[in-house]
């Protein structure tokens, strides 16, 4: 299978937990663009946000999409964010095979109630944002990927299995 794998979707989607599986799968490098950015800042995500805000951190991230997507084949696990910037999604949509991991708001804050290393969930209503942060996302989501998997009451085995069978047809 030729080409770079990106996968796109909420926090909590399982972005990273399948990506290392699919990378194994596949044989390919993984990349992950929030420890790419990190390791390349030298502090840690809530760190960025508190010194530069959000805009700072997109940044960041923009540039870390761009050096992950030169060279590869890597599966490339990015944050749930990544996609807010058109350029962003033009650049996901040209550089591999993009799957959005689709995911509901009950999963998300079960996965995520216990973690504190998402800066844009320490509200008052982390449920209420994690509802309003999807629903104003889907559509940039479904618009970015060429393909759409929902997660629910799936184990990453079996969406590994899919998306490998996938990418082959993709590429045959
Ligand atoms: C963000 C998602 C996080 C991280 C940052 C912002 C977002 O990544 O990039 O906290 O805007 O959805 P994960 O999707 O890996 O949690």
């Amino acid at each position: 299978m030729e080409g770079n794998v990106i996968l796109i979707g909420f926090m909590g989607a399982g972005k990273s937990t399948v990506g290392k599986l699919l990378a194994r799968a596949l044989g390919h490098e993984f990349v992950d663009t929030d420890a790419r950015i990190e390791a390349d800042a030298g502090r840690t995500i809530p760190e960025i946000f508190a010194a530069e805000g959000e805009p700072g951190f997109r940044d960041l991230e923009s540039a870390a999409l761009r050096e992950v997507l030169r060279g590869g084949p890597r599966v490339i696990s990015t944050g749930g964010g990544v996609v807010l910037r058109p350029e962003n999604r033009e650049a996901i949509r040209r550089g591999g095979h993009c799957v959005w991991l689709a995911v509901d708001p009950a999963t998300v804050w079960d996965r995520v109630r216990r973690e504190t290393h998402r800066p844009l969930l320490r509200t008052p209503d982390p449920e209420g944002t994690i509802r309003r942060m999807l629903a104003e996302r889907e559509p940039v989501y479904r618009e970015t990927a060429h393909w759409c998997l929902d997660t629910a009451g799936r184990d990453p085995e079996s969406l590994v299995r899919e998306m490998v069978d996938w990418l082959h047809e993709r590429s045959a």
